[in-house]
């Protein structure tokens, strides 16, 4: 596949309808597909991500790129891109910290599953499997989650949400309608 750079996108906040949006499958590979994955993959490392969807950027495609190792690897870059992702099995349960560049500044422990199988499309439109555990896994399963309009903190229990449900009102209010942080 022919190298297209990537655009470094505003991230959608917390407030931003986009992330709380239905999304479409992928029905081609076409140039504009192609130019949000690159845009995709740049503006997740541009923010030091590990993940990145569609609709964080404000598209509602069932889309995602994430790289959960380039941290511990020394930076080394190793995108992973999902189209039309979908589970085959979900399995055990384990619970760790996480947060989300729609969320700047909130993290909040959450239940997944330990291990799961998915399948998708690649960058290629070539189908993929991968079997995930732990921090993969995790990951993989909080970008599916953004696909669907699930954000983490909807994952945290009511009583643990109060600790930062603060920080949480105050993102939502000062969220303006193209999804900026205005505060
Ligand atoms: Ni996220």
């Amino acid at each position: 596949m022919r190298k297209l750079k990537g655009k470094i996108l505003p991230i959608r906040y917390y407030g931003d309808k986009s992330l709380r949006k239905a999304t479409e499958p992928v029905s081609e590979l076409t140039e504009e597909i192609k130019q949000l994955i690159a845009d995709l993959t740049r503006t997740m490392y541009e923010k030091d991500g590990v993940g990145l969807s569609a609709p964080q950027v404000g598209s509602s495609l069932k889309i995602f790129v994430v790289d959960p190792f380039w941290f511990q690897e020394g930076k080394k870059k190793n995108p992973f891109v999902f189209i039309n992702p979908k589970y085959l099995e979900l399995k055990g349960e384990i619970s760790a910290e996480e947060g989300c560049l729609s969320f700047p500044g909130i993290y909040a422990k959450v239940n997944r599953a330990q291990k799961i199988v998915i399948e998708a499309l690649n960058e290629n439109w070539e189908k993929i499997k991968y079997e995930a555990e732990d921090l993969f896994s995790r990951v993989l399963q909080h970008e599916y989650d953004h696909l669907e309009g699930i954000l983490f903190v909807d994952r945290v229990s009511k009583l643990k949400r109060i600790v930062f449900l603060k920080k949480l009102q105050e993102l939502e209010k000062t969220t303006d309608e193209n999804g900026v942080n205005i505060g």
